[in-house]
């Protein structure tokens, strides 16, 4: 089984999350997003000798995104973002889009609902969940785009499909812990224990 490694990076007033997955043979890598601040990105991937080829946007709002072509032109790598996306990206990818990175690949996952162009990255052993799924929580429907029928689905059909031990990191530092499995979460997300539309609406 091929080793990768998370770095999880918090950054900016908002409780973001950035974060380094690395295939631990190859030391290739991928960002997921940058909001505010490229320099702690920057310096953990200096410091673990990464070749960072893609800094994904989980979604478009600035929180995440502000500085992610700074980012991708830092690290010499490509800017990558779902294809309905407004962001400007080199690299556009719908759903089950792989990204290799030495020989571990990485899936894109579309996961609307927060906004059209959310997308999770999994790797088999986690998830990258940007604002679509928090630990303890899930993310607001409610700003131009957002769906709560969608994000119950993606949810519902899509995330809680994955394997039970999938560790899920999500986009901002909401939760008691940084992250956790998905059956953990399965356990005790009110997000997740919504039975229908109507009852995720109403913990939403
Ligand atoms: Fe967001």
């Amino acid at each position: 089984m091929n080793k990768t490694e998370v770095i999880q990076i918090p950054v900016g007033p908002m409780r973001n999350f950035d974060y380094l997955l690395v295939d631990g043979e190859s030391r290739e890598a991928l960002a997921v997003d940058s909001g505010w601040e490229t320099g702690p990105v920057v310096d953990a991937a200096r410091r673990g000798d990464l070749k960072v080829k893609y800094v994904v946007a989980t979604h478009g709002h600035f929180d995440h995104v502000e500085t992610l072509r700074d980012l991708a032109r830092l690290l010499g790598a490509q800017v990558v973002a779902h294809e309905s996306s407004e962001l400007e990206a080199d690299l556009r990818v719908a759903d089950g889009a792989v990204l290799n990175l030495g020989n571990t690949r990485v899936r894109v996952i579309h996961t609307p609902g927060h906004t059209p162009d959310s997308i999770c990255l999994y790797d088999g052993h986690e998830v990258f969940t940007g604002d679509t799924l928090f630990i303890g929580n899930c993310g607001r429907t409610d700003l131009p785009g957002g769906s709560a029928q969608q994000l119950f689905h993606s949810l519902r059909d899509i995330l809680l499909k994955l394997p039970p031990g999938t560790v899920v990191y999500p986009g901002h530092d909401y939760g008691d812990v940084p992250c956790r499995s998905i059956a953990e979460e399965a356990r005790r997300n009110p997000a997740l224990l919504a039975r229908n539309v109507e009852e995720f609406m109403g913990v939403e």
